[in-house]
């Protein structure tokens, strides 16, 4: 690493040395420009000048098309948890593929995965399958409008939800429910607005630690001050456990003693295959059973793929059963504090949020705990960050997020703790 003057010189040459390093990255890109907007698909994965392209990943290394190797640190923004092609779940898809993959039927493994998911995550006595993230909090969020007849929707500064549920400020394109947006972590200021919108409040939804947002964990205080309010006034809690969920055997609304009205599920579940779940209170959701009377429609041509319901059977018998939770988790927090020794102990702004094996860096002196406070975050800090990152081989998201997998090793613990410290020594200086 280079020991530039100031933080904007570093940056541009940070961003010049990876250009000049990934020629088959832009050939990449610029073909996909041809078709997709801005060469791309899926909005978080875009950044100046071009974006990597990957050829391969195996157990927790990545290849990119100009064949530099990388330690994957984001895991695929938390579904990716068993790490690339295991094989249990390479066996469990390669077996249902042999069978036939659009039966336009019932088939033998949706039961299995549904009383797998259930007994994971108790709040679910009961669930329904959806084919993303987005749509389980869709419906969840519908079903809470439907059943209390009320149209308002609690959600926070900083969440998300999905494509079409962006609360971070910025432009979106958010579905039309009637959202009244609180402060995360704010319990006075929040429970004054649920007062405030009192019976018209259908439902609270968020996630018990920011994800996307900057992994800022909600105080259980926070979390049980939503519980009492919404039940004294009639609204439903939904726990956005998209990504939370993997952060212990239960959820990380269990972890911390609260139970929801509804959950969604996302992500890992299903064994990195396309998946949503949401669920709860079995009066809530059998509202849809088809076999009664009035009974609310659910629709999705891949709600029961094979493929996913194979994959997460492997993935939640033999992969990562409730137990792994734990081991991974105490990897991460090691981790986790061991960087932030490093950044304390010289003094630069620089610290990692995060519970278990989920972090994320924040260029500021302190950690944050508010999605107000992480937006004082230094970007441009943090977009070096990034890059020298990449150059030491190791894949994270570019706004500073990582969800460790499996196959993560003690030994890329160290050197990943040895960049940071390389960081911190070479760059430290610019952070201020
Ligand atoms: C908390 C949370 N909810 C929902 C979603 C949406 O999931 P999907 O990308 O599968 O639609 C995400 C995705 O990152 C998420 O982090």
């Amino acid at each position: 690493m280079p020991r530039n003057a100031t933080l904007d010189a570093a940056l541009d040459d940070a961003r010049r040395d990876y250009a000049a390093r990934n020629p088959a990255s832009r050939a990449r890109h610029e073909r996909a420009c041809a078709s997709m907007p801005g060469g791309n698909t899926r909005s978080v994965l875009y950044y100046d000048p071009f974006p990597l392209g990957f050829a391969r990943g195996e157990g927790a290394r990545l290849w990119d098309l100009d064949g530099h190797a990388y330690t994957d640190l984001l895991g695929e923004f938390t579904a990716g948890v068993a790490g690339h092609s295991h094989p249990a779940i390479r066996r469990a898809v390669t077996e249902a593929m042999a069978n036939g993959i659009s039966l336009g039927g019932h088939n033998q493994y949706e039961p299995r995965f549904a009383e797998l998911v259930c007994e994971r995550f108790p709040a679910m006595q009961r669930l329904r399958f959806t084919n993303s993230g987005t749509e389980a909090n869709l419906l969840a969020i519908s079903l809470a409008v439907a059943t209390t007849v009320r149209p308002k929707v609690m959600v926070f500064q900083g969440g998300y939800h999905g494509s079409v549920f962006v609360f971070s400020g910025g432009p979106n394109i958010n579905v039309p429910f009637d959202f009244v947006v609180a402060p995360y972590n704010d319990t006075e200021a929040t429970l004054a607005l649920i007062a405030a919108h009192g019976d018209t409040l259908a439902a609270v939804i968020l996630e018990p630690m920011l994800g996307g947002g900057g992994c800022i964990a909600a105080t259980p205080e926070f979390l049980r001050a939503l519980r009492s309010a919404t039940e004294r006034h009639g609204a439903l809690l939904i726990f956005d456990e998209v990504m939370t969920s993997r952060l212990a055997p239960h959820g990380l609304g269990a972890a911390m003693g609260v139970t929801p009205d509804l959950m969604t599920l996302g992500k890992y579940v299903g064994g990195g295959m396309s998946f949503g779940a949401f669920g709860g209170r079995a009066d809530l959701i059998d509202r849809f059973d088809p076999s009664r009377p009035g009974a609310l429609p659910h629709a999705g041509t891949f709600n029961n793929n094979v493929l996913t319901m194979a994959a997460g059977i492997a993935a939640l018998t033999e992969v990562y059963p409730a137990s792994a939770t734990l081991a991974l988790s105490a990897y991460g927090e090691r981790l986790r504090l061991r960087l932030n020794a490093l950044a304390e102990g010289a003094g630069v702004p620089m610290r990692f949020t995060g519970i278990g094996s989920l972090l994320a860096v924040h260029m500021l002196p302190e950690a944050p705990r508010t999605p107000a406070q992480a937006a004082l975050g230094n970007a441009a800090a943090r977009d070096l960050f990034f890059f020298d990152m990449l150059r030491a081989g190791f894949w994270l998201a570019r706004r500073g997020m990582m969800a460790l997998s499996l196959p993560l090793t003690e030994a890329d613990a160290d050197a990943f703790a040895e960049a940071v410290g390389e960081f911190i020594s070479v760059r430290g200086h610019l952070l201020h």
